[in-house]
């Protein structure tokens, strides 16, 4: 497939940015959109030219790193990490524009990369239990209720790539946040810090100069773990029984 991209280039987060188009000419429809970056990269560096900068790790869809905008969209059309994109999803000719997130609190370090040390300050806030070290308890020794346990589980499905923050129109981590107490708050061992855990990561959602949730939804509808709008529902709920 031949594509143009149009990439965000910026030196660093005092520099201006621009868009910058790229041509390539040999896409293979099996590459990722990660693998299609590293092409072009190598075709950059074969000019001599300076690569694009992008965030990425695992490659399989579970670290968070590799967020960016792909023609106006988290993570691109498809609900799934851009890292689990694959250029099958588009056509031969097209033009995708490439973007780092936009949101106030992850400035731009680089090209596509992001500081998304704000999310980081909020899980040290609160993200974390109290627990006895040794060896690990039976796994039946504390009881959960199968509700609690799935309700658990798939708020820790998060992997804080910050899509949600990204298409929130108020730039809201609240969906991110929520997911996090929601993790630990469903369950036994989370409950000791529970009042304390809501109350001290929303106040640092809040000192990171992330916006307001009004409940516009898109964060859910661009989450490639699924997370759902009604967990921000929860963390409302465990808020108000926490400053009662
Ligand atoms: S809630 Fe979803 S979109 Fe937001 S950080 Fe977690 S996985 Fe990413
Ligand atoms: S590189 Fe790890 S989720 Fe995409």
């Amino acid at each position: 497939m031949r594509i143009t991209l149009k990439v965000w280039r910026q030196q660093d987060a005092d520099s201006p940015g621009r868009m910058v188009d790229y041509q390539l000419d040999d896409v293979s429809e099996d590459m990722s959109f990660l693998e299609m970056l590293d092409v072009l990269n190598e075709q950059l560096t074969e000019a001599g030219e300076e690569p694009v900068a992008f965030d990425h790790d695992c490659r399989e869809g579970i670290c968070g790193m590799c967020g960016i905008m792909i023609d106006g969209v988290a993570h691109g059309q498809e609900l799934t990490t851009t890292c689990q994109l694959h250029m099958r999803k588009f056509n031969d000719g097209d033009t995708i524009t490439v973007e780092p997130w936009r949101a106030d609190p992850f400035p731009v370090i680089k090209d596509l990369v992001v500081d998304r040390g704000a999310f980081d300050r909020i899980i040290q806030a609160g993200g974390f239990i109290s627990a006895n070290t040794g060896s690990a308890p039976d796994a039946h020794a504390t009881v959960v209720p199968k509700s609690d346990a799935d309700a658990a589980f798939e708020a820790a499905a998060c992997i804080g790539c910050g899509a949600c923050v990204a298409a929130c129109p108020n730039g809201s981590a609240m969906l991110f946040t929520a997911a996090k107490v929601t993790h630990l708050g469903k369950l036994p061992q989370g409950q000791p810090e529970r009042d304390s855990r809501v109350v001290d990561m929303v106040h640092q959602h809040d000192a990171e100069g992330f916006g307001g949730c009004t409940n516009i939804g898109e964060c859910s509808a661009v989450c490639p773990k699924g997370i759902p709008l009604n967990t921000i529902g929860q963390l409302n709920f465990d808020l108000r029984q926490a400053l009662r």
